[in-house]
């Protein structure tokens, strides 16, 4: 009903009756009455001791470990993983730690045992309890007291008092609310589970954000194997690492070597194929970056990005067109970041931008290169944070090649050698292999730069990357 005057979107407002006594009571402090202001250094310091969760990965994006009495939200599209991975977590603490109660008000208790059992899991101290009450779970977990706690997922849950539906903002906060009551006054750190699509249009977990200590990110392309956790907030540490995992037959599993995986199938040796050296949080890692330039006869040829900004993309075809002269008009161009992994900092433009120079001359890109850097408007190259740590990582995987922006001091890299470059029309030339592979390139670049090819029949060669559909 009506238009959202915060984001303008229609039909998303919604009707909520909320009875004052409990909005009350939620924002009211657990211990109303005792609570006493006190002085900054009579504060006592540790007490803040922080338990393991299911390895370096996992542990390190929550700052170092679970800390007691924390609500941690893990958000993430439908089928993505997040039940498996608090799984995983919930039996490995139960192992190690201390019982774990694992609430699903989406999968019965044999669905649960089956897939503990698929994935190897048995610990003797996870409990599991499959029920869509609030009402009825908080009473459990008080019972219990189990020292983890697990619930997928907060919009399945309702709270009878609420007249709402489960899964609305009404329910999906107060539920919220009082599970971040109970943990704050028992200890017991808990996880909540939030579906959460790509475009956050469900907006349970937006409004969950502000009421959780934590919130995490689980993410990936659903038919990639790679799964990022990311923090997106976190009142016991920093936002900026990130967990790799890999989705396999029995559960998610640690990487712990992320750019040796994300370049393990690298099609090297093909046109349009470049490696970039991405930050994730303070860890480098590397990816390939791969484009694909095609005629088109449309007026309105297509680009697809995928893991790439779509804007950022429009931007780098526009510089290669008027300062690199490709005419890119007449192409679809298609730009993939291998491995499902989503780059969202402009150190990658100089590795879309070869890979699209690389695909439309079908010339290669130098397999021993790596590409960093931000691309202007004017086609100049910019320089890029942690150039170092980003240059050295790719040096421990054996590029001996970079190129760096001529503005700014070049990096030292041991093993490396830094080609300054001041445009991108420059660094097209060094990093592209003329033409020495074999392959038809003069021919197929006169017949992409002829702009109108009328319905060439459909060529049965798939070595021609240049032609499709
Ligand atoms: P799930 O954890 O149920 O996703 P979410 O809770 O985020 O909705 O994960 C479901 C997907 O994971 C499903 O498509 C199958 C896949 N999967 C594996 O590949 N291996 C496994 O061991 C498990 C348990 C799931
Ligand atoms: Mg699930």
């Amino acid at each position: 009903m009506g238009k959202c005057p915060d984001c303008g979107t229609w039909d998303s407002l919604t009707e909520q009756t909320e009875r004052k006594e409990s909005a009350g009571k939620g924002r009211s402090a657990p211990m109303h009455g005792m609570n006493q202001p006190i002085a900054l250094r009579d504060v006592p310091t540790g007490g803040f001791e922080r338990l393991p969760v299911l390895g370096e990965e996992f542990s390190r994006v929550l700052g170092g470990g679970m800390v007691p009495g924390s609500l941690v939200l893990i958000g993430g599209d439908p089928g993505i993983g997040k039940s498996t991975l608090l799984l995983q977590a919930a039996a490995q603490f139960a192992d190690q730690v201390g019982p774990a109660l694992y609430i699903s008000a989406e999968e019965s208790i044999q669905q649960i045992k089956l897939r503990a059992t698929r994935m190897g899991l048995d610990p003797e101290h996870l409990l599991l309890y499959s029920e869509t009450s609030l009402d009825a779970a908080l009473e459990q977990i008080d019972r219990v007291r189990p020292r983890l706690v697990i619930v997928d997922s907060i919009q399945t849950v309702y709270l009878e008092d609420l007249t709402s539906a489960a899964g609305s903002v009404g329910q999906v906060r107060e539920g919220a609310l009082r599970l971040l009551r109970l943990a704050k006054d028992t200890g017991i750190p808990m996880f909540l589970v939030g579906h959460v699509t790509k475009e956050g249009a469900i907006a349970g977990p937006r409004v969950l954000e502000h009421i959780v200590d934590v919130v995490l990110y689980l993410e990936g392309e659903r038919f990639h194997q790679y799964r990022l956790l990311r923090g997106a907030k976190n009142r016991f540490g920093s936002t900026d690492e990130v967990g790799v995992f890999e989705m396999t037959q029995d559960g998610l599993r640690e990487v712990t070597n992320p750019s040796q995986v994300f370049l393990a199938e690298r099609s090297a040796g093909t046109p349009g194929s470049a490696v970039a050296v991405t930050m994730e949080g303070t860890r480098p890692i590397l990816v390939e970056v791969q484009a694909l330039t095609a005629n088109t006869a449309s007026s309105q040829p297509r680009r697809t990005a995928n893991g790439f900004d779509m804007n950022r993309l429009l931007m780098l075809i526009a510089v290669l067109s008027k300062r690199v002269g490709l005419p890119l008009f007449n192409q679809d161009i298609y730009v993939n970041i291998v491995g499902g992994l989503r780059i969202t900092e402009p150190a990658a433009d100089l590795a879309v931008a070869i890979a699209i120079a690389s695909s439309y001359r079908n010339q290669r890109v130098r397999q021993d290169m790596v590409l960093v850097g931000e691309v202007g408007l004017s086609g100049e190259l910019r320089s890029t944070s942690q150039l170092d740590r980003r240059l050295g990582e790719a040096v421990k995987l054996g590029f001996k090649r970079s190129l760096a922006p001529s503005t700014s001091a070049p990096p030292r890299v041991e093993g490396l050698s830094v080609a300054e470059v001041r445009s991108i029309a420059e660094a097209v030339e060094l990093a592209l292999e003329r033409g020495d592979d074999g392959r038809a390139t003069t021919e197929d670049h006169q017949s992409t730069t002829n702009n109108r090819r009328p319905n060439a029949p459909r060529r049965a060669s798939t070595d021609d990357d240049d032609e499709e559909e």
